[in-house]
């Protein structure tokens, strides 16, 4: 046998594991030279019938081939290894001079602007804020208000309702408007001040989410409502002229928007009107755009508060914020406002 055979062995031995591209592949390439019937392996049982001399120069010959094979594979073993390493280094690699991900400050939702522009306006002539449930009893959002029973506003195209019933058995809804806010807080307001020797004035604005079955490009199921109500002894429509004008004036920071007080119905007050304002410049000049309904709260309304219609009168307002911003803002489509859209939103910060 000759030492050439076993270079040779050697050789495709090496070979065999340059090959090897996975670790597996190696070991299986090893199996071929050094495994229970590899090559090496079975040159050890041929020995068996030599002569104790040629054993022991071929017995060297053949360790010395497997020792280089040894070698061999150790060295494919570290290579394929270190490979495998760098792979995995270069795919977790962090590149520390890539800019870090910006978290965008958040902001003000468009109508809660609004909202609170409402609230410092009313504040500063005098009016408290309140806030009130959007899950509603009838007779809150109905029958205090002056509703006769079969009204059209209570049906369920028109009112959202809950599965629970209050205590008159009938189901509680989530409120179609704020009003309802008129008789909580003068039942609230009379609470507090009773006993003294005399009453303040009712003076409160009440916003918040109000309900409708309702859904285009000008109307949400969900929207805002904003409530005004102004209850005294001698309070009378022209404060209500004075007050809202004074408020869409200082609103929309035009002092020559034009107003009109339009002739209209509300089971709760009498006599009633929808407010209308008109830019006189702008892309919507000259147009009427109606902001609210208003009118001298009803004496029913009154007697339902506890208090004696005889006695005091005033005025309340029900305006959308909703309409406001689009109006403010030049917004042509309510339902951007709840979809959500950062796009849309970041356009306020
Ligand atoms: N609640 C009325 C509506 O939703 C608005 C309103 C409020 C009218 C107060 C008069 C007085 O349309």
């Amino acid at each position: 046998m000759q030492t050439n055979e076993l270079e040779s062995i050697v050789d495709s031995a090496r070979q065999a594991f340059a090959r090897a591209a996975a670790p597996a592949d190696l070991e299986n390439a090893k199996a071929l030279f050094l495994g229970k019937s590899g090559r090496i392996t079975e040159l050890m049982k041929g020995m068996a019938a030599l002569s104790v001399d040629e054993k022991k120069s071929r017995g060297a010959a053949i360790n010395l081939a497997k020792q280089a094979i040894e070698a061999a594979l150790n060295g494919r073993r570290q290579a394929l290894a270190d490979r495998e390493l760098d792979a995995q280094l270069k795919a977790e690699a962090l590149d520390v001079s890539l800019p870090g991900r910006l978290r965008e400050p958040g902001s003000v939702h468009p109508v809660s602007l609004t909202l609170e522009r409402i609230e410092r306006i009313f504040a500063s002539m005098g009016f408290d804020v309140a806030d009130g449930p959007e899950i509603e009893s009838d007779w809150h959002s109905f029958t205090s208000l002056n509703n006769p029973p079969n009204h059209p506003a209570r049906s369920m195209q028109d009112t959202f309702y809950v599965d629970i019933n209050g205590d008159d058995g009938i189901p509680y809804n989530l409120r179609p408007h704020t009003s309802p806010m008129q008789v909580r807080y003068a039942h609230q307001h009379i609470k507090k001040h009773a006993g003294k020797p005399t009453m303040p004035e009712i003076r409160v604005i009440a916003p918040g989410r109000t309900y409708r079955v309702d859904s285009d490009a000008t109307h949400s199921p969900m929207f805002h409502q904003c409530e005004g109500l102004w209850l005294g002894e001698n309070v009378s429509f022209k404060d209500l002229k004075v007050v809202f004008t004074d408020f869409c004036r200082t609103f929309f920071e035009s002092d020559d928007l034009a107003l009109r007080f339009r002739p209209s119905f509300f089971p709760f007050t009498e006599p009633s009107a929808e407010i209308d304002i008109q830019f006189q410049t702008g892309p919507l000049a000259g147009r009427w755009l109606e902001v609210a309904g208003s009118g001298q709260v009803h004496p029913t309304v009154v007697g339902n508060m506890g208090l004696d219609p005889e006695r005091y009168i005033g005025f309340a307002f029900g305006m959308g914020p909703d309409r406001l911003t689009m109006l403010r803002y030049g917004v042509n489509d309510l339902r951007l406002f709840f979809d959500g859209d950062i796009r849309f939103l970041s356009q306020f910060r």
